[in-house]
């Protein structure tokens, strides 16, 4: 049953009803992930949709102690060291690059373009697509996980420390084990802020009149890392990440501030 945090679903089924229950898991217990599984989370994984079919991601498994302390570091999250199925899913054009060459491209002349925003953006897609697929076969087997974009606090010390080679990027970890904790689904904005009829609309006075009473629920909800206290209102927060300078520090050279939002209208 989806609880009262989303709205209710008229038609429901065993996958429908695992993505509505899925959560940020952040809190696992040690029992280590049996390989069978392991090998299907990753084969799940590969049954994303591609861009041009490129399959142009791959995923680093960080099993190496020492390699995954870094990595809770680099992200400031100590769960990150503790979950017994640590990923991080990279954007990978190196791959196909070498590929590209061994069927006669120079890969360093203009003529090559898998090196271009464009490509980029879309190699980021099927990562994230992969990814989802993967923790939605992880809940679905009754595991958690939690989604790792921390790691981009520092993008160049990831890249270091797996060896990243050139044309890929790192785009998200992925955190899974059993879980160990049971938090509160966290509240979704009404439907009608986020699903509109084939153009968007020119009033967004309109689009914004069930904030008042979302901003309530969302600050009933008590995120299980600070109890002490139910988080802020949506509002708030968004506000506040508005003028989030980590924002800027943490932008990669192609979408430059702006202009990865703005063309000439
Ligand atoms: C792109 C992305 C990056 C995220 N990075 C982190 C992270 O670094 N650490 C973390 O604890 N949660 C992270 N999350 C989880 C979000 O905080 C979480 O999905 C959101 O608060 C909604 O909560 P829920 O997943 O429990 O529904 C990330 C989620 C996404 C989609």
């Amino acid at each position: 049953m989806s609880d009262s945090s989303t709205e209710p679903v008229a038609v429901t089924n065993p996958v429908i009803e695992a993505l509505l229950q899925r959560r940020s898991i952040r809190k696992f217990k040690p029992n280590p992930i049996a390989e069978d599984v392991i090998a299907t989370l990753e084969t799940v994984a590969q049954h994303a949709a591609s861009s041009e079919y490129l399959s142009d991601w791959s995923a680093i498994r960080v099993t190496d102690g020492s390699l995954r302390e870094r990595m809770a570091q680099i992200g400031n999250q100590h769960y990150i060291g503790e979950a017994p199925l640590l990923y991080v899913f990279v954007l990978d054009e190196h791959r196909n690059a070498a590929i590209a060459a061994r069927g006669g491209v120079d890969v360093h002349s203009d003529d090559f373009t898998l090196n271009t925003s464009y490509r980029f953006s879309q190699a980021q897609n099927d990562a994230v697509l992969a990814l989802h697929a993967m923790e939605t076969a992880a809940n679905s087997l009754g595991l958690g996980c939690v989604y790792l974009g921390s790691l981009l606090n520092d993008a160049q010390a990831v890249i270091d420390a797996l060896h990243l080679p050139e044309y890929t990027y790192p785009v998200l970890g992925l955190a899974i084990g059993e879980p160990d904790q049971t938090p509160e689904l966290k509240p979704r904005m009404p439907r009608s802020m986020q699903f509109f009829d084939n153009a968007y609309p020119a009033d967004i006075d309109t689009v914004l009149e069930p904030l008042r009473d979302f901003d309530v629920v969302v600050h009933q909800y008590y995120d299980l890392r600070h109890t002490e206290r139910p988080v802020d209102a949506f509002s708030t927060q968004t506000t506040t990440k508005a003028t989030d300078p980590s924002n800027l520090t943490k932008s990669v050279g192609p979408i430059a501030r702006g202009q990865g939002f703005t063309l000439d209208r």
